[in-house]
């Protein structure tokens, strides 16, 4: 509830400058961070640990980065986790790492834009373990540094991001293992495409409201706006198209993938209790790695934080949300 304090505090709001402003929310986001810190060295309770040893999670692209953080991370805390990377040596080298940490990590070839590496990767799953308990989505690419725009790889964020998630999850569904607790999916995704951010928007009100609203959103809703960014980039209109200003190509994907996750999360709502599948996405915020150039205010192991944090919540878990930092956040 807003008290008087808040009330103060937002008049004093008022009346910043854009500096102590900016000041004012890098001092919160430290202390939010620290706070996450701490919460971070709270083990989970046996009643809270619902997952075993015999518990499959999925990462995808996770040889490097966020992924193989979130997979470290999993691995840490006793579920055996599938180091899926579309590059066999790569893959094979971040697992000799994590197994020699004493993990128990395995690793398999998965290129998600590749249906027949899915195929495959389905195939083999089914046959190893039965089926999964989790999935994270985290492959994913972006062209982009600093202030760039460039959507000369506008095809492949959007055969990545969008279309390789979408892949994973059609595919993954029908493998995810009956239980008490639920399967878990996790998209990585970005504030970059959020729909109602103060800043980075879609302009066209309408757009944004037909993927706003339940009863108007659809996979075909999806695939149009990715369809009509696509054309506009080949024929060069998309910068007065009202697309977001930032990461242009990036931004257009991740709202996809938020909005395909408010999607997927209502379709798969009302499963029978011991077939639940809780499906929400994060934001792991601006982070130094490989696709930032090493950019960013926190590392790939902070990140992966309230990923794995989503993964495994313990009680009555949500479903069609978005998090950041331990948090929930409006789409
Ligand atoms: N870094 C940030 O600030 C930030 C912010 C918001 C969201 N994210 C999201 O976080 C996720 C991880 O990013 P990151 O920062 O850790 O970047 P990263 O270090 O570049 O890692 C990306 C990973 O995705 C893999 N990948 C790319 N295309 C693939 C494909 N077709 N099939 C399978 N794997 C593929 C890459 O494999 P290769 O090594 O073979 O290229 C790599 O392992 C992404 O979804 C990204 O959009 C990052």
């Amino acid at each position: 509830m807003p008290g008087p304090s808040t009330k103060r505090e937002s008049c004093r709001a008022g009346g910043m400058g854009k500096k102590e402003r900016a000041e004012e929310r890098q001092q919160r986001r430290e202390e939010r961070l620290q706070e996450i810190a701490r919460l971070r060295q709270i083990p989970y309770t046996d009643a809270q640990r619902w997952w075993s040893s015999e518990t499959i999670a999925v990462v995808t692209g996770s040889n490097r980065g966020i992924g193989y953080e979130i997979a470290r991370s999993l691995a840490a805390h006793g579920l055996t986790v599938i180091l899926a990377a579309r590059d066999p040596d790569k893959g094979d080298e971040a697992k000799k790492s994590l197994q020699d940490e004493g993990l128990e990590v395995v690793f398999h070839q998965l290129d998600v834009c590749d249906s027949a590496s899915v195929e495959q990767f389905a195939n083999w799953i089914t046959v190893m373990y039965g089926g999964i308990d989790i999935l994270v989505n985290n492959a994913g690419v972006n062209f982009n540094l600093g202030f760039e725009n460039s959507v000369e790889f506008a095809e492949e964020v959007m055969a990545t991001n969008y279309f390789g998630t979408r892949r994973m999850i059609e595919t993954m569904i029908p493998l995810m293992k009956p239980s008490a607790s639920g399967a878990r999916i996790v998209n990585v995704s970005s504030r970059l495409g959020r729909l109602n951010g103060r800043r980075n928007r879609l302009g066209d009100v309408n757009l944004r409201n037909k993927l706003a609203v339940e009863e108007s959103l659809s996979e075909e809703v999806i695939e149009a706006t990715i369809n009509k960014f696509l054309e506009q980039v080949k024929d060069g209109s998309w910068i007065s198209g009202g697309w977001p200003q930032n990461f242009t190509d990036y931004s257009v994907s991740k709202l996809a993938v938020n909005a395909y996750t408010r999607l997927m999360a209502k379709k798969n709502s009302d499963r029978p209790e011991g077939h639940k599948i809780f499906i929400n996405c994060f934001c792991p915020g601006w982070v130094k790695t490989a696709m930032t150039g090493w950019q960013g205010n926190i590392s790939a192991e902070e990140a992966a934080d309230t990923g794995v944090w989503v993964a495994l919540q313990p009680t009555e878990p949500t479903t069609g949300n978005f998090f950041a930092e331990r948090r929930e956040i409006s789409f």
